[in-house]
């Protein structure tokens, strides 16, 4: 029989990529053996709030992009300006008192919206990056302050900073830490919210703040002075979305003023729109002495990252500025893509139909609890959500996870479905450009993808 030369072309293709690309949560052994010839699924195109595979399929991306998708893909807004700026200014780095327009620009924009102080801006590739400078700016300041033992980074349980070895020690996920040590020293974690799951308090509204109680009790026995910084996410996503109490920042704010503690606040996942806010402290009305943002910065078009440090932070550094050198600083194309994207989140004013549109993910996500009584809990702010599901009866749960990783993209679904201990976690977060229908046939997707798990 003739094979069929295109489809022979895909399947050299998919091997290729699989064979010498790094994939992550892709266990392409597992994979090939329950679902041969079916992995890495090709995407060809963008489209909105879908992705087109090479198969021609249709997928809601409602988490691939790992939440820095919030204008929807492909934008022609976006593409035009990247082109105009390669045209005219590709790349330039900000070295030895050479600058470009566009860095100043974007510097301004995000000035007027930030939850900062008067706050000057560095920017970086990613959020791991923008988080690591976000350090090294905290313990630099107290000891340019005359506290150079001030070392001390303090984080949450369940948190998730980033990739680079300081923000794995930052990361309040042990799997995200073993085996690669050792680790940078002076990183510690203690409790964060997680209404029903802290063991301090129950579900719903029951949240009494001893989380907080106990993480503050935490650093200082081991000793305020010894702390340079507190780094956390306004909503943490890790297994499951946790929204914290609404005093919950402002008194964790108090409590680093009074004790000359910094707060680092990463809004990699959460800035941008993604929880119906621009930024995920805007729920909380706290500001940062440090901010760090990526994802959302650019809308995934270009990589980039930003670390927004306070004016009175700042002034250390006024005289003898820091140390830190970064080729890709403030590039130029990513700066274009910044604006375009803002541009977009702004005029079409993708914020606010992300808040709008809460009410109808809680509600999907509560009828899927009803259709199927293995959803445990759910979570949602804005369009960021998570879903947790109990399949007793499973006997290989990774098995589970990877069969339903596979119906729900069958049925037209990319949402991350991971383990979360006994659970299977779903976290659904679509980019900020989705209606209704998008979001009830997503639901859908994954109750269909549910039923013959
Ligand atoms: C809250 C948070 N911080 C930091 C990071 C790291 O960002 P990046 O993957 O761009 O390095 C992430 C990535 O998922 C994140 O969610």
């Amino acid at each position: 029989m003739m094979m069929d030369v295109s489809s022979e072309r895909s399947r050299a293709s998919r091997q290729n990529t699989r064979h010498r690309v790094r994939h992550f949560l892709a266990d392409f052994a597992r994979l090939d053996e329950e679902f041969p010839e079916s992995y890495p699924k090709m995407i060809v195109r963008g489209e909105g709030a879908y992705l087109i595979d090479n198969e021609g399929n249709r997928i809601l991306d409602a988490g691939s992009h790992l939440g820095a998708c919030q204008i929807g893909h492909a934008r022609k807004e976006v593409a035009q300006r990247i082109a105009r700026q390669v045209e005219e200014l590709e790349f330039v780095a900000l070295d030895g008192g050479v600058s470009h327009i566009y860095a100043g620009e974007l510097a301004e924009r995000l000035s007027e919206i930030a939850m900062c102080d008067d706050p000057i801006f560095s920017f970086t590739n990613s959020g791991s990056e923008a988080n690591e400078l976000a350090i090294k700016i905290a313990r630099q300041y107290h000891a340019r302050r005359g506290q150079p033992d001030r070392v001390k980074i303090v984080s949450r349980n369940g948190s998730y900073h980033g990739s680079t070895l300081a923000t794995s020690a930052a990361t309040g996920v042990q799997s995200f830490k073993t085996g690669i040590g050792p680790l940078p020293e002076g990183f510690i974690q203690s409790a964060q919210p997680s209404p029903g799951r802290c063991g301090h308090c129950g579900t719903g509204n029951s949240c009494s703040l001893a989380c907080l109680d106990e993480f503050t009790r935490f650093v200082k026995q081991e000793g305020p002075e010894t702390v340079a910084a507190i780094i956390a996410e306004p909503v943490a996503i890790p297994q499951a979305v946790k929204v914290p109490h609404t005093d919950y920042f402002s008194k964790l704010r108090s409590f680093c003023d009074e004790h000359g503690i910094l707060l680092i606040i990463d809004e990699v996942v959460c800035g941008f729109g993604r929880t119906g806010r621009m930024f995920g402290a805007e729920h909380f009305g706290v500001k940062g002495d440090i901010v760090s943002y990526a994802k959302g910065l650019t809308s995934g078009y270009v990589p980039m990252g930003a670390v927004a440090v306070s004016r009175r932070i700042e002034a250390e550094f006024e005289q003898v500025p820091l140390l830190h050198l970064n080729t890709y600083a403030a590039h130029p194309v990513a700066c274009a893509a910044a604006l375009a994207a803002l541009d977009v989140l702004e005029s079409e004013q993708l914020v606010e139909n992300a808040r709008n549109l809460e009410v109808v993910l809680k509600r999907e996500l509560e009828r899927l609890r009803q259709a199927d009584p293995r959803v445990r809990e759910i979570n949602v702010i804005g369009l960021l959500s998570s879903i947790a599901i109990d399949l007793d009866k499973a006997d290989d749960l990774d098995r589970s996870m990877r069969r339903l990783r596979k119906l729900c993209y069958d049925h037209g679904l990319l949402a991350r479905i991971s383990r979360d201990g006994a659970l299977l976690g779903v976290h659904f977060y679509p980019p900020l450009n989705v209606n209704e229908e998008d979001i009830v046939s997503g639901v859908q997707a994954l109750q269909r993808a549910l039923r013959d798990v």
